[in-house]
C-alpha cells in the first residue's frame, strides 16, 4: 500500500465581488470557511465597485489570517493556494489574485486558478468531518443562478462542464434585486423577497413571463412588466407597495421560480438526467428551494440543494475545486491576469 506523505493542505481565496472571504481544506476536507460581507454597498443600493475593491484590501489579510487560525495552521503548511482568477469585477478580483500570488511566491508554493462558476458548481463536493451530506454523482445538471449568472449546466466531471442554457439578458438574482429596489426595499433584495414572500399569496399578482427556445432564460421583460406594472397600481393608491409587498414578493418570486423550473425540467427531460443541482447566491430563496423538492416527488428527480452558507460567495467552494485541479497537477503560471468575463 502506497503510504501518504503528508496531508494535503489548500488555501482558497475569493474576491469577485463584494465579499472578501478565505478557506482551507485539509485533504479535500473543509477546516475552516471566512466571510467579510461589504455593508457598504446598501446605501447605494447594488455594489459600487471602487468601493468594492477597497473593501478587499482591508478585508483580504484579516480574513486569510483567521481561515488559517480557524484551521489550526501556519501559513508555512500550505501546500497550493487557489484563488478565484474570474469572471467578475476587476478591481475586487485583483485583490484576491494579487494576494494569492505574492503568497505563493514568498512560500514557494503553486497556484492553482479557479473559475468562480465552476466553483459554485463544485460547493456540492464541499465537506467537513462527519457532515453527511451526499455530493451527486456524474452527470448531472446545475441550476447556477446568482445575482450575475442564471445558467443550466451539464456537470459531466470536475472539470468537464457543458452550458447548456443561459439568460441572455438578466441574471435572475439580478431581476429580484432590482425589482426590489423600484418597491423601494433594501439591498441585496433576495433576502427580503424572500422573506416577505412567506406570507405573500403567490396567486395575487402576474407578471410577463418570457417565451424563448430552447434552453434559455431572459429576465429583463418580467423586469420592465414589474415596473410599469407597479406604476399603474401606484398612480391610483400611492401606498400601494405597503399594502400589499407581501404578495408583490409572492407573486414575483413564484414567477422567476416558474421561470427557472420550466426550462431546467425541459433540459433534464430531452438530456434523461435525474439528478439536479442547485447552487448560486439565489439557491437560498425558500420558494427555489422548495420548488426543487417538489420536482424531486413528482419527476423521481434526486436533488442536491446546498448548505446556505455555500450558496453565496463563499472560498470553500473555490478551495474545493482548486484542490480537484491540485490533484490533477493543474497548476497556474503567476502571469495569469484574472478575467472580468466568462472565458472558460
Ligand atoms: O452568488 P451570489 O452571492 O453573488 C454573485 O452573483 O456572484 O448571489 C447574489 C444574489 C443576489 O442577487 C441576491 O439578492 C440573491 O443572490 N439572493 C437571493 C437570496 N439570497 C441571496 N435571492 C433570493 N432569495 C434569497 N434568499
Amino acid at each position: 500500500m502506497k503510504h501518504k506523505d503528508k496531508d494535503i493542505y489548500i488555501l482558497g481565496i475569493e474576491s469577485s465581488c463584494d465579499d472578501t472571504s478565505a478557506a482551507v481544506l485539509r485533504d479535500g476536507l473543509l477546516l475552516s470557511n471566512v466571510t467579510a460581507s461589504q455593508s457598504v454597498h446598501e446605501a447605494y443600493g447594488g455594489v459600487v465597485p471602487e468601493l468594492a475593491s477597497r473593501a478587499h484590501q482591508q478585508n483580504i489579510v484579516p480574513v486569510v489570517d483567521q481561515a488559517l487560525k480557524q484551521a489550526g495552521i501556519e501559513r508555512e503548511q500550505l501546500d497550493a493556494i487557489a484563488f478565484t482568477r474570474g469572471p467578475g469585477l476587476m478591481g475586487s478580483l485583483l485583490v484576491g489574485v494579487s494576494f494569492a500570488k505574492g503568497l505563493s511566491a514568498s512560500l514557494g508554493i503553486p497556484l492553482v486558478d479557479v473559475n468562480h462558476l465552476h466553483g459554485h458548481v463544485l460547493a456540492h463536493f464541499i465537506h467537513t468531518e462527519g457532515d453527511g451530506y451526499e455530493s451527486p454523482g456524474f452527470p448531472f445538471l446545475c441550476l447556477l443562478v446568482s445575482g450575475g449568472n442564471s445558467q443550466i449546466v451539464l456537470v459531466k466531471s470536475y472539470k468537464d462542464m457543458e452550458i447548456v442554457g443561459q439568460t441572455i439578458d438578466d441574471a435572475a438574482g439580478e431581476a429580484i434585486d432590482k425589482c426590489s429596489k423600484v418597491m423601494g426595499l433594501g439591498y441585496p433584495g433576495g433576502p427580503i423577497i424572500d422573506r416577505l414572500a412567506r406570507n405573500g399569496n403567490p396567486e395575487a399578482f402576474s407578471f410577463a413571463k418570457p417565451n424563448i427556445q430552447g434552453y434559455d432564460y431572459s429576465f429583463s421583460g418580467l423586469k420592465t412588466s414589474f415596473l410599469y406594472s407597479l406604476r399603474d397600481w401606484v398612480k391610483d393608491d400611492p401606498d400601494f407597495v405597503e399594502h400589499h409587498k407581501e404578495d408583490l414578493a409572492a407573486s414575483l418570486e413564484r414567477t422567476i421560480v416558474d421561470i427557472l423550473m420550466k426550462k431546467l425540467r425541459k433540459a433534464a427531460k430531452d438530456l434523461g438526467i435525474k439528478q439536479v443541482a442547485v447552487a448560486g447566491g439565489v439557491s437560498a430563496n425558500s420558494g427555489l428551494r422548495a420548488a426543487f423538492l417538489d420536482h424531486a416527488r413528482r419527476f423521481g428527480w434526486k436533488v442536491f440543494i446546498p448548505r446556505f452558507s455555500y450558496t453565496t460567495d463563499n472560498a470553500a467552494m473555490i478551495a474545493m475545486a482548486g484542490y480537484f485541479k491540485y490533484r490533477d497537477g493543474d497548476f497556474c503560471p503567476i502571469s495569469a491576469p484574472a478575467y472580468s468575463r466568462n472565458i472558460v
